[in-house]
């Protein structure tokens, strides 16, 4: 592994010059103000399949609001790294465009980032740095600094972002905060159009063998981070409730269904690239058996 990712090490609570925040202010516009100032009260334990969970339900008051606020912090910290790393792409991109209204659009959805950014961070008001341990922000930052256009086009545009509307329509169907459902609701109409421009611009057949090799290697590293499943609700309850034997895991892994909803999760993947007419692709990630999550045995190891 690299020893600095430029890409997932920007930092993230940079003092700047006050002229420079000012300046930043008024480019972004009018400030999202939260409705709701607890992390723990943004979803409901049903947000995070946790109302048929007995650790759940057996915990305290107050260990129940500790391991709603945990789910909620990690996942909107991901979507703040996700949000930061989708600017680096996009001006990633910007350099590497064929034509100057692909060079104009990266431009556009590069200022959609940066808002994304500003808004989803309303709801945070610190950031932790557990993204340095969160594989899928190391990946990412990974691809985005070493991925060449093809293959980023259809990596990140194709199936990350169109990945990305299902992900954020489930935070925001679920969503307690009025503020933040408008916020995600931005953002998916925003990514819609993000998606939508990835795949016109993908057509498999112009890959180079090269190319072909570095997005079935790549997404071979990341559809096993999906078939894993919800294994980071393991972490939020073991914050609150203390550590957990190996057959409490799988019992909550169980009673979170996370082995199906890895598997939807796997078939929204798939739908994307079958969307992108990626048929080469899919048979290759087929070959690995890709497209089917892991058992709960496989996933939480003796
Ligand atoms: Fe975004
Ligand atoms: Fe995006």
């Amino acid at each position: 592994m690299k020893s600095q990712n430029l890409i997932v090490d920007v930092e993230v609570n940079s003092t700047s010059s006050t002229d420079l925040t000012n300046l930043l202010k008024r480019k972004l516009g009018e400030k999202t103000i939260p409705d709701i100032s607890e992390l723990s009260d943004l979803w409901g334990a049903d947000s995070f399949d946790l109302q048929t969970v007995d650790l759940f339900k057996e915990a305290t008051l107050s260990e129940k609001k500790m391991i709603l606020e945990d789910c909620a912090r990690t996942r909107l910290e991901e979507a703040y790294h996700i949000e930061k790393s989708g600017m680096a792409f996009t001006s990633k991109m910007t350099l590497l465009a064929d034509t100057l209204d692909e060079r104009k659009l990266y431009c556009q959805f590069s200022a959609d980032e940066a808002n994304h950014l500003e808004a989803i961070s309303a709801f945070l008001p610190n950031i932790s740095d557990n993204y340095k341990t969160n594989p899928f922000i190391q990946l990412l930052g990974d691809i985005i600094s070493t991925g060449s256009r093809r293959p980023l086009i259809f990596i990140i545009q194709v199936l990350l972002e169109g990945w990305g509307i299902d992900h954020y329509q489930g935070m925001f169907n679920t969503c307690h905060s009025i503020a933040l459902g408008e916020v995600l609701s931005k953002i998916i109409k925003d990514e819609a159009g993000h998606h939508g421009s990835g795949l016109m611009l993908f057509d498999e057949k112009e890959m180079t063998p090269t190319e072909h090799k570095y997005v079935v290697d790549t997404l071979r590293i990341f559809f096993q981070m999906v078939q894993v499943g919800s294994v980071g609700t393991l972490d939020s309850i073991e914050k609150a409730r203390g550590d957990l034997s190996r057959s409490q895991k799988i019992g909550v892994l169980h009673q979170i269904e996370s082995q199906e909803n890895a598997n939807r999760k796997l078939k929204v993947l798939k739908k994307l690239m079958h969307k992108a007419e990626s048929n080469r692709i899919i048979e290759e990630l087929e070959k690995y058996n890709c497209f089917s999550a892991f058992d709960y045995q496989t996933v939480v190891q003796g």
